[in-house]
């Protein structure tokens, strides 16, 4: 018999359970060792799915450019995918409670229908994620014209930002952990933009199940940066179930109201009393109808959450789970803010490219990020970057199964 297995039946069988005894204390040192020498053997279990170096393929080409997708697997299979165009994440797949594997995050087989959507499935947004009212924004005293691509604003960087590019890609050396590195050079002037940004993008899996996704940049130019993951979760795994049954825990007090064009009116707004209190955990789909303007406006909830801040450093910033598969996502962040998005402008329509376009509310957002036009809000958090200093920022997407 296995020594794990002779060692549980050794505590098993024996009569006196749990005391303080001498005794008990023999039991503990058992059980312990049964545990020890368990986890050895459920360590051997995951050598099954050895985590390997970073996996690289060719993902097909734009006009000059090849386009490459990244495969990233830990020991309990775990697995994610990141293309250079948009440094997206393609799929994330985690497991539900039987141990079932499936993809949570909204995303393509191929390249070619990531060119004609405009959602923004999985991509990395910049130069400046979210929106920038009236498309310009004044900067140490001179104005800058972007291009009003949503209403009268702008949105996610612009006509072409940075999820509509080719990020140049590396694997990480192994020392610095299982995954890739991607890194965008946005030109002085690219879509209005001053000074010249290196962007960085990397995307690291750990073998404890957690994604991480750093960004740091450096500019020529005082500019604003604000760079935010746009993944799109549904934790069933299955991209034609709406997002409503999800249950949702945000850690703020907080959020930023806003007008008709979804731009913040600078109040931070407590949650409390509201459809927005998210403190403890809510479905989703539970209030997103109820007569209050700013769900009006949102159409459903499209905001920016405030997050609540303790200490400098990571912090939990919301929690998303599937109670009927027992998915669960962690998302613990640096940012301060995180837009909440219910895929309310989500439409089912076929993209442009050919590739089928998800349906209404299949999937969330959490988009960890500054503020919504914080280029124009001295009250908000600054998110201008100076020659000479490093912007970096982190978020960490868990994944996890509840009971
Ligand atoms: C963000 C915005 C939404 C919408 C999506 C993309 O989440 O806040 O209003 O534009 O991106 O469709």
């Amino acid at each position: 018999m296995p020594l794990f297995l002779s060692l549980l039946r050794q505590i098993a069988t024996h009569p006196v359970a749990w005391q303080d005894s001498p005794m008990g204390l023999s039991f503990r040192v058992l059980l312990v060792a049964a545990l020890a020498v368990g986890g050895v053997s459920g360590r051997a279990a995951e050598a099954a799915h050895q985590s390997k170096a970073p996996a690289r393929s060719s993902w097909g080409r734009i006009g000059d450019g090849s386009v490459e997708i990244y495969t990233l697997t830990n020991v309990h299979g775990v697995e994610a995918r990141i293309t250079t165009y948009g440094a997206t994440l393609v799929s994330l797949k985690a497991p539900d409670r039987a141990g079932h594997f499936k993809n949570i995050v909204l995303g393509f087989d191929t390249l070619e229908p990531y060119l004609g959507a405009t959602a923004y499935y999985g991509a990395t947004v910049g130069r400046y994620a979210n929106r920038i009212a009236k498309a310009r924004f004044t900067l140490d005293g001179k104005t800058y014209q972007l291009a009003a691509n949503d209403g009268p604003n702008s949105l996610h960087g612009g006509t072409r930002g940075f999820d509509k590019r080719i990020w140049q890609a590396e694997p990480l050396p192994a020392s610095e952990g299982n995954g890739v590195r991607l890194t965008y050079v946005s030109a002085a002037g690219d879509e209005g933009y001053p000074g010249e940004l290196t962007a960085h993008a990397i995307y690291r899996l750990d073998d404890h199940d957690n994604l991480e996704i750093e960004y740091g940049s450096t500019t020529t130019a005082p500019t604003p940066v604000n760079l935010a993951n746009h993944a799109y979760f549904n934790l069933t795994g299955d991209p034609g179930v709406p997002v409503l049954d999800h249950v949702v825990r945000i850690n703020a007090d907080r959020f930023t109201p806003v007008d008709a064009t979804l731009i913040p009116t600078g109040e931070l707004r407590a949650v409390a009393g509201t459809p927005f209190d998210f403190r403890t955990a809510h479905v989703v789909g539970a209030r997103i109808g109820d007569p209050d303007e700013q769900l009006q406006r949102g159409h459903g909830y499209d905001h920016n959450w405030v997050l609540n801040k303790a200490a400098a450093g990571i912090t939990l910033a919301a929690v998303v789970t599937d109670p009927k598969s027992g998915r669960s996502l962690e998302v613990r962040t640096t940012q301060p803010g995180v837009q909440f998005y219910t895929g309310n402008f989500m439409n089912g329509k076929p993209a442009a490219g050919g590739g089928s376009v998800f349906a209404y509310r299949t999937g969330l957002c959490l988009e960890t990020q500054h503020f919504p036009d914080s280029p124009n809000q001295a009250s908000f958090p600054s998110a201008i970057l100076r020659p000479g200093q490093v912007y970096s920022e982190k978020t960490i997407l868990a994944v996890r199964v509840v009971k």
